[in-house]
């Protein structure tokens, strides 16, 4: 029986092939940072609040002015063919049907103009890295003209990034497999973000800008002054490197230098709903999930991805109820405790 998403990961692990189940799973750097997300949320403790009426709990919010179900986005990740053949288009149509937000990036293996189709009307963003001027400027108008939402920019990728410990041992290449979508065979070598660059595509583009893989509250401050409208603080699944703090340990100092000013998600080790409210106690707009949308695409497709939605959903709502807060829009810090206090 699928219950959790333990259970989820657990089938995904068993279908998918090793190599593709280990690409998904790894971390940089002995996976000391995919640990480290989900250690952070167990020394997370939430303190309930008694004698409040919670029949009705309210899941929904905003994100970037369009309402969402549910305060979880899926969030980018490329070569979605290696976990099932609908890939990104059955993300698409998943997070369509659950009301919330799945992003295009720019690595996929369908082209964003299918993706935004498959998404109906359902806001699609799109992610890009940096590629040179000319890429990024010619991928920014593809993405607006498609019907896109908003850019989601990754500043966490300064450099090609090398295959992980397990992919390296069993020389696993996984353009061999899938073809990418927006480009012809291999992408272009990836340069680290600059603010100019970043301050050129917020002046350029019509639709917001939301920057994702900020760890320091300065930094979110740079991108916020560059014109960001959204903030994803986010280590990158902890793939990129060991030694880097828990997405959600970085969550605080990055709400309080830039939540007046720019909406501030997370992402990074959510599992349970009960994860998903301690980040929107210490402030996050919303959260995302990169892992447990691949475990729900390798099982089940677009239902599967669903499905997986709908455990974190309910999840939410029961932990609301005993947390004694009736609206995910109420979390505050306030209903935080500290381990041991
Ligand atoms: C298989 C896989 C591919 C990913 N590809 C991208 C990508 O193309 N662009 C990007 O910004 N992040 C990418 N990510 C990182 C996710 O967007 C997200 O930051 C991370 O998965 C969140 O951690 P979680 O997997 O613990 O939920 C990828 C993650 C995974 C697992």
């Amino acid at each position: 029986m699928l219950l959790t998403l333990a259970d989820y990961e657990a089938e995904a692990t068993r279908i998918l092939a090793p190599e593709v189940a280990a690409f998904v799973a790894e971390g940089a750097g002995a996976s000391r940072a995919v640990r480290r997300n989900l250690e952070a949320f167990q020394r997370i403790v939430l303190s309930p609040r008694r004698f409040v009426d919670v029949e009705r709990i309210a899941t929904a919010t905003t994100v970037l002015g369009r309402e969402i179900s549910c305060p979880v986005l899926i969030a980018p990740t490329g070569l979605q063919q290696l976990a099932h053949p609908q890939g990104e288009l059955a993300t698409a149509r998943a997070a369509a049907r659950a009301g919330t937000v799945a992003p295009a990036a720019v690595l996929a293996t369908y082209p964003v103009e299918r993706i935004v189709d498959a998404a109906d009307a359902a806001p699609v963003w799109f992610q890009l890295y940096d590629y040179g001027r000319e890429n990024v400027d010619g991928l920014v108008s593809r993405a607006e003209t498609a019907g896109c939402a908003a850019i989601c920019v990754t500043v966490d990728v300064p450099r090609r990034t090398r295959m992980r410990e397990h992919g390296r041992r069993h020389d696993f290449r996984p353009t061999s497999r899938v073809t990418l979508a927006h480009f012809d065979g291999n992408a272009p070598d990836v340069r680290p973000v600059l603010l100019a660059t970043l301050e050129r595509i917020c002046a350029t583009t019509s639709l917001p800008v939301v920057v994702k893989g900020v760890l320091r509250a300065e930094d979110a401050a740079l991108a916020v002054g560059a014109g960001a409208a959204g903030i994803v603080v986010s280590n990158h699944g902890g793939r990129e490197s060991g030694s880097a703090p828990a997405a959600v340990d970085a969550l605080s100092e990055i709400v309080a230098e830039v939540g007046e000013r720019a909406e501030v998600y997370v992402d990074g080790g959510v599992r349970t709903g009960d994860d998903v409210v301690k980040a929107l106690a210490l402030g996050a707009r919303a959260v995302l999930i990169g892992r447990p949308s691949w475990w729900g695409l390798a099982v089940a497709g677009e239902q599967g991805v669903v499905d997986v939605l709908n455990i974190l959903r309910e999840e939410i709502i029961e932990t609301l109820a005993q947390l004694g807060c009736p609206d995910v829009r109420a979390l505050d810090r306030g209903y935080l405790r500290t381990e041991g206090a």
